[in-house]
């Protein structure tokens, strides 16, 4: 399973030397969580375009970085993170309209598309356009903010989707990665590995005051290894 972290946590003073630091530690996929001060429940407002751009140059063209929208607008919006340089836009299913509209406008961009989904919305919302998805993100908190505590009920919905693109992959299907965001640390990477799970959103698990990144990281990957 493969660790991704949010920067979220990070002091945005010191942003530049944690990219430095998480790309030092093997790090080469950057989770970048867009939030306008609308859509998500406690209105917070963390970055858009104009940062990522910046990490984006930082990193280097080699770091894979997805963005996570949690915003009321991307289907008007995705092609200025386009433009900023990320590889995948991964959108919730509970603020596009037209979804499908997305995934061919992102695809005929040349970019990735994922598809994301809170804890508390169900799989069949998202089932029908599983074959099309470049990944599925499974919300194991409410989006908002890092340092949430896991919310393990979202067990069934990871499984739920890991024999939907198995057998999606088995007829010959896209090979839909499925990834998991949210209170993410080394005492649960694998359990939620065991459920299937491809890369895991890493956010105050990686980024905090205990320890390096590349300790935290080995920790998680200690945890995976037993
Ligand atoms: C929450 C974000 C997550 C979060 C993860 O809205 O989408 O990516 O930053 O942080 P931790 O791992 O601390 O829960
Ligand atoms: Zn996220």
């Amino acid at each position: 399973m493969e660790i991704t972290p949010s920067i979220l946590t990070a002091d945005f003073c010191r942003l530049g030397e944690t990219v430095d630091e998480a790309i030092d530690s093997g790090i080469n996929w950057l989770h970048m969580d867009v939030m306008d001060g609308n859509w998500v429940v406690n209105r917070t407002i963390t970055f858009g375009p104009a940062l990522i751009k910046s990490v984006r140059k930082r990193a280097g063209p080699e770091v894979f970085i997805d963005c996570h929208l949690m915003i009321t607008n991307a289907e008007e919006t995705w092609d200025q993170y386009v433009e900023a340089g990320v590889d995948m836009v991964i959108a919730h299913i509970e603020a596009v309209d037209d979804f499908p509209k997305l995934i061919s406008n992102l695809h005929e961009a040349g970019k990735m598309v994922g598809c994301v989904l809170n804890p508390d919305t169900p799989t069949d919302d998202v089932m029908g356009i599983l074959s099309d998805l470049d990944l599925v993100l499974v919300m194991s908190v409410v989006p908002g903010k890092g340092g949430q505590s896991f919310m393990p009920e979202v067990e069934q919905k990871v499984r739920d989707f890991r024999r939907a693109i198995d057998l999606q992959i088995d007829e010959g299907g896209k090979k839909t990665k499925l990834m998991i965001d949210g209170g993410i640390k080394d005492h649960n990477a694998a359990m939620v590995s065991e459920w299937g799970i491809d890369i895991a959103v890493v956010g105050s698990g990686l980024i905090n005051s205990k320890g390096s990144i590349s300790e935290n990281l080995r920790s998680i990957a200690k945890s995976l290894e037993k």
